[in-house]
């Protein structure tokens, strides 16, 4: 069995772009209440008393957009000092990045994900949404500015949409080449309004790897990281090319993962909420921080079952959250 030993800890589950595979035209978002976020002193508390006695050593900062929690600094900060800490990352849209990516570093981030679905501005706002001030150039220079601060891996995330980026995977798996950039295939999941997603279809990894492997040839790679991408490479390239196959090859095997709700529910699965523990009510009600790591150790060792058993019958709301919502 995997050892369960990475949390996803979502920050916030608002967020300034709206893509529309998570949040179409049409969803209904209802987002908690700022005050029912946990704060930097509960995370703080949670991770010490709870998440770190439980086993907990990889940690990553989700959203909605976690660049936009306003304390999201202090709270790397707080993460990369533990001194269990064995690795700590970021998943953004890199929006905000140009502005906060030294303040980010100084506090001890060294390594980020960032959503690239597409190399030409036009595309990229129609998938992002908002109007005005090109979106694609803000996160191009996020992308830049952190790559020259020494971010790395820097892993780039491309969800890929049939009919709209679909053209694009040989120019954007070409990043992979002439830098240390990590160019991640993502197939769409339809989670949380996925049907009102109106290109809602998914390329397998395998036609993709095909496309590439003509064009240039395809080994295997490595990248350090603790998600279910499977990592290749073009030959002679300083990056890789990785593909997450969540439709066409199941990983729920390998999961190694829980996450933590920015209103402080322990979800132990993307796709199924059975078993999860609002941490939040039992912090603020006083409940000691000994018995709340052993109904989270309880939780780790009836994960495997929740994965496998329950992943297709699910339990309320499985798929009717975003993955804004529930943190990526
Ligand atoms: P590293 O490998 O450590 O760099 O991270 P990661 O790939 O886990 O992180 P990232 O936030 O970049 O996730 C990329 C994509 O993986 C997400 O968009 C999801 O599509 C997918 N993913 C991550 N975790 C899960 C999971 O538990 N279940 C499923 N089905 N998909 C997941
Ligand atoms: N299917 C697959 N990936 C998704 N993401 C958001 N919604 C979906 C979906 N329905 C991706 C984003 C980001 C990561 C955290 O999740 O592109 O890279
Ligand atoms: Fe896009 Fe991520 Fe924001 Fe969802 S949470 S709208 S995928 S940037």
């Amino acid at each position: 069995m995997n050892a369960i030993d990475y949390l996803r800890i979502s920050l916030i589950d608002r967020c300034n772009f709206q893509c529309q595979y998570c949040m179409p035209e049409g969803a209904d978002l209802t987002y908690a209440l700022q005050q029912d976020w946990l704060t930097r002193a509960e995370l703080r508390s949670l991770l010490t008393g709870v998440f770190v006695p439980a086993g907990f050593t990889r940690f990553r900062l989700t959203g909605g957009e976690p660049l936009l929690r306003p304390d999201v600094v202090e709270i790397v900060a707080d993460i990369a000092h533990l001194p269990q800490t064995q690795d700590l990352s970021m998943t953004t849209n890199a929006f905000l990045l140009a502005k906060k990516a030294e303040a980010l570093w100084q506090a001890g981030l060294r390594r980020l994900n960032i959503s690239l679905d597409s190399l030409d501005p036009e595309t990229f706002q129609a998938i992002v949404g908002g109007r005005g001030r090109s979106r694609w150039h803000d996160v191009w220079e996020g992308i830049q500015v952190a790559h020259q601060i020494g971010f790395a891996p820097l892993k780039l995330n491309v969800v890929v949409i049939p009919g709209v980026n679909d053209g694009e995977i040989l120019d954007l798996a070409a990043l992979s080449r002439d830098r240390e950039w990590h160019v991640r295939f993502i197939e769409f999941m339809p989670i949380g309004n996925g049907d009102l997603f109106e290109h809602s279809g998914w390329i397998a990894s395998e036609e993709l790897r095909q496309r590439i492997r003509d064009r240039w040839g395809l080994t295997t790679g490595n990248v350090r990281g603790n998600g279910p991408a499977d990592v290749f490479q073009i030959p002679g390239a300083l990056g890789t090319v990785g593909f997450i196959s969540q439709m066409s090859e199941c990983f729920c095997d390998r999961c190694n993962r829980m996450r933590l709700s920015a209103d402080g529910w322990l979800r132990p699965c993307l796709l199924n909420e059975t078993g999860q523990i609002n941490l939040r009510e039992r912090l603020r009600q006083g409940t000691p921080l000994e018995e709340m790591r052993d109904r989270v150790i309880t939780l780790v060792d009836a994960k495997p079952e929740i994965n496998f058993k329950m992943r297709d019958s699910g339990t309320t709301g499985a798929y009717s959250r975003t993955m804004s919502q529930i943190g990526g």
